[in-house]
């Protein structure tokens, strides 16, 4: 069985939502060691969106890259854009709102390039299904963005298999991933056939929150995650990525942690296989229920 081949070679994507959070971070300096850090333990791949800290995650991320200009030949980024929050929209409504259309993308795509100070976003996404997209008019403004090298693949976020086929119908360009949530406690896509779609269209899933924001130690009762342990050697959060990967066509957890030491034991939990009974075992004290 063959699966995608997109990002292959990437364990894990470490997140970039929560990097104003980090003020030590936010000087280019720092965070340019941060992400010398990150690319010795083999992490190329930096998640961002335009509206992460209303771009200021992409600008601070950029100053990294120029405080250490070798970095920008070495890091790939992944960016979406689509959401308007309710405070950035000028119109009277000042409501929250999805443009997933070709101008606003062109546009978005531009200044994204501007903020992080790349030639080119490895893969942007449409960060959420818009009701109102016109697939055709969009997929024409995505491949002229591939054609002038602005970014090089293209992808979809929290879509659901009927809404990311309808855009494939529509372009030549192959979709490459879905990013949406998948983690031990936001299991339903593995049991509706969601999962199986991914596999079926070639569609690598990069999971959001993999960590559930830490929550596997006040939902899983303490003797399991003592056995589980003592069987594996993992924390709670190399656990929580290992039966993530352990899934077939082995979703990119893309990690919200900061944190020197939890992403390290995430890549632990990459490098980790479960014993199949754990693994639903682990489903099942988060569920709270036993599988049928
Ligand atoms: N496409 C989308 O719509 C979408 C939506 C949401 C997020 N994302 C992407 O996904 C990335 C990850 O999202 P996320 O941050 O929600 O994921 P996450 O990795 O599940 O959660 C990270 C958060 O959980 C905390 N945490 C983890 N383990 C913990 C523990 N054992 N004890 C206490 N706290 C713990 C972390 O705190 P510490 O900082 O202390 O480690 C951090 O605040 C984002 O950065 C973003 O790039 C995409």
């Amino acid at each position: 069985m063959s699966y995608s081949r997109f990002l292959e070679d990437t364990p894990l994507i470490p997140g970039m939502m929560r990097l104003l959070d980090h003020t030590d971070l936010c000087q280019p300096t720092r965070l340019a060691d941060w992400i010398h850090r990150r690319l010795n333990e083999g992490l190329t791949v930096f998640d961002h969106a335009d509206i992460y800290g209303d771009g200021e995650c992409e600008r601070v991320f950029g100053e990294a890259l120029m405080a250490s200009p070798e970095l920008r030949q070495k890091v790939q980024v992944v960016s979406k854009a689509g959401i308007v929050p309710a405070h950035r929209d000028s119109s009277p409504w000042t409501t929250k709102h999805y443009r997933a259309e070709a101008d606003y993308f062109s546009e978005a795509i531009d200044k994204s390039l501007s903020r992080l100070r790349v030639d080119q976003i490895h893969t942007l996404l449409i960060h959420r299904p818009d009701p109102l997209l016109d697939a055709e008019s969009l997929a024409n403004a995505l491949e002229q963005a591939v054609s002038a090298g602005k970014i090089q693949h293209i992808g979809v976020s929290n879509f659901l298999p009927e809404q990311w086929r309808w855009l494939q119908k529509n372009t030549r360009l192959p979709l490459v991933c879905n990013q949406s949530e998948l983690s031990l406690s936001h299991t339903g896509a593995l049991f509706d056939g969601t999962h199986e779609a991914h596999l079926n269209d070639g569609l690598r899933w990069l999971a959001w929150s993999p960590l559930a924001g830490g929550t596997l130690p006040s939902s899983v009762p303490e003797s399991l995650l003592k056995a589980a342990r003592e069987e594996t050697g993992l924390c709670e959060t190399g656990l929580a990525i290992a039966w993530l990967r352990q899934i077939p066509g082995a979703p990119i957890p893309v990690l919200g942690s900061m944190r020197d030491t939890r992403i390290e034991a995430a890549l632990e939990g990459t490098r980790t296989v479960l014993p199949r009974p754990l693994w639903f075992a682990l489903l099942e004290a988060m569920r709270q229920t036993a599988v049928p």
